[in-house]
């Protein structure tokens, strides 16, 4: 999370909070507005009832008789009433007081001591006093078109500039109140009329007020408590970010440090292997050079051998048969001497040719590797006196000469290793080829020779498989199944490169 998507985080927190205090103030208010109101109505129907009772018990008693005073003058309303003023046996006057009359005292008497006003009242009165005022004559209206189910009407309203609740409950005619009420055409059950009680607010909004100060005050307190708290953690969180973040750059320059690093020593790590490439291809195409080289000299040392000294030898050859022939009349011991004279030429020229053939075998332009290969076997069974044998697959062609050349030294190599190191008796050369590679395979009898810890067979060893690689292929030395060695060498049709194979016929 970022600094800015933080700083909104708490903000909305914050919010959330207000929202929250807030609404908890507004709904302690509400039901605390509710509940005076309540506790208002509740005063005037207390009020209302201690009234009824009162009345009931008047009325119970058709008026009660009290001392005629100039507070409670004899009521005109009741002139009708044959005995509405009496004189006691001693002489003191009495008048009667209907239940309206005293219930109006008594309100006169409350509204001194208490504040509560309370007026009797109809909506048809006996005593134009009693009128009804507008509020009084909508609460009536409703009472007498919703009774039994509306039993009072209570409200909030303005009086002389004063707010009041106003509560009006009903006055229903009983059996009691007919005496005095028939001629009006009550009957019992009809709404009379009703006491209406007003509760002065004010006393009870000084409380509230104290009340929903203090509330105010503890509902501040407390969302400024949490403003604090989410504001202090926001902070903290805040400084944790700061130092993650900075953490994180930190690790960031780090990588890229490495990541550059890794790159410069990945590049001296390619100059370094383009070097050492271009270094083992110089070498590989010195010991190319090098078997050309050797190559190009063992044909030289081979022509000279069968030019200059197979000619000499031969005209050596010639003139020992003619000396023999003249020393055949003049001496026999002479002449079996000169004889043997000429064998041993006749031999060195058999020599000479045989070691010419082997130093420039393969002779591409006329016959290729198989009767060069030919040739090998039959004299390596002459001069070695073993039994060697060349089976080559029928119409095998190889047009290659840098193949012959290679395939035949390694051959050669072969047969060499096997007279000398492994005392073989008999040896078996194979050529074969399919569309993808020539199959060459010499085996031999007697030991293994690739065993035998020689220097220059390890090197023949190394130099044939040298030739095998020059040609995209290999060889593989192993041990025959009756003891002996089997040497095999695989080489591709299609040469990996021509300038090998150029290298290899120069
Ligand atoms: C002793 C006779 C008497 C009896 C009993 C009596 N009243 Fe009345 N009442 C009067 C007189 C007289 C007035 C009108 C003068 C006054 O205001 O006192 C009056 C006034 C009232 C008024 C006020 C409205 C107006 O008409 O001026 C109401 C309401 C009322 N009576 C209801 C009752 C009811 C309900 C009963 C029965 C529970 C009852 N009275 C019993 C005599 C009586």
């Amino acid at each position: 999370m970022g600094f800015g998507g933080l700083k909104v985080h708490i903000l909305v927190l914050m919010g959330l909070w207000t929202i929250l205090v807030g609404g908890v103030l507004a709904w302690t208010l509400f039901r605390h507005a509710v509940e005076m109101f309540e506790s208002a109505r509740l005063e005037a129907q207390s009020a209302f009832e201690k009234d009824l009772v009162y009345r009931r018990w008047a009325a119970g008693h058709g008026g009660v008789y009290v001392p005629a005073t100039d507070e409670t003058p004899p009521n005109k309303h009741l002139s009708h009433m044959p005995e509405r003023d009496i004189t006691t046996p001693s002489g003191r006057r009495l008048t009667l007081v209907n239940p309206a009359y005293m219930t109006r005292q008594v309100h006169a008497l409350g509204a001194v001591s208490y504040g509560l006003k309370g007026k009797i009242t109809s909506l048809n009165p006996v005593n134009p006093n009693n009128a009804a005022d507008d509020w009084e004559t909508d609460a009536l209206e409703t009472l007498k078109t919703g009774l039994p189910e509306v039993t009072e009407v209570s409200s909030l309203e303005m009086m002389d500039g004063q707010e009041y609740l106003r509560f009006m409950g009903p006055l229903v005619t009983e059996e009691g109140c007919l005496q005095c009420h028939t001629e009006q055409g009550y009957r019992v059950g009809d709404i009379r009329g009703g006491i209406s009680v007003s509760v002065p607010m004010a006393p009870l909004r000084a409380v509230a007020r104290k009340h929903v100060f203090s509330m105010v005050a503890g509902h501040s307190l407390i969302w400024l408590l949490g403003m604090a708290g989410i504001a202090g953690a926001g902070r903290r969180i805040a400084l944790h970010v700061r130092e993650r973040d900075r953490a994180q750059e930190a690790l960031e320059k780090q990588h890229q440090r490495l990541e550059e690093l890794v790159q410069e020593r990945t590049g001296q790590l390619r100059q370094t292997n383009i070097k050492l490439t271009s270094e083992i291809d110089d070498r590989k195409r010195l010991e190319q050079e090098l078997l050309d080289i050797s190559e190009r000299e063992q044909r030289r040392i081979g022509r000279q051998l069968h030019d200059s000294l197979g000619q000499q030898l031969t005209g050596a050859a010639i003139m020992s048969k003619v000396l023999q022939r003249k020393l055949d009349g003049a001496s026999a011991a002479h002449s079996a001497e000169a004889a043997q004279i000429t064998r041993l030429i006749n031999e060195a020229i058999d020599q000479t040719r045989s070691l010419s053939r082997g130093l420039q075998p393969v002779d591409v332009e006329s016959g290729g590797l198989v009767p060069a290969l030919e040739m090998l076997t039959a004299s390596t069974r002459d001069l070695f006196g073993i039994d060697c044998t060349f089976t080559p697959d029928a119409d095998i062609q190889i047009e290659d000469p840098a193949i012959g050349i290679n395939l035949y030294r390694i051959t050669q190599e072969a047969i060499t290793n096997a007279i000398k190191h492994g005392q073989s008796k008999q040896i078996d050369i194979s050529l074969g080829a399919d569309d993808e590679a020539y199959r060459l395979a010499i085996a031999s009898d007697g030991k293994d020779f690739s065993l035998s810890a020689d220097d220059t067979t390890g090197m023949g060893l190394r130099i044939m498989a040298y030739r095998a690689q020059a040609m995209g292929g290999s060889v593989d030395i192993s041990r025959g199944a009756d003891g002996g060695t089997i040497v095999s060498c695989r080489c591709p049709v299609e040469q990996p490169s021509k300038k090998r194979e150029s290298g290899a016929n120069s």
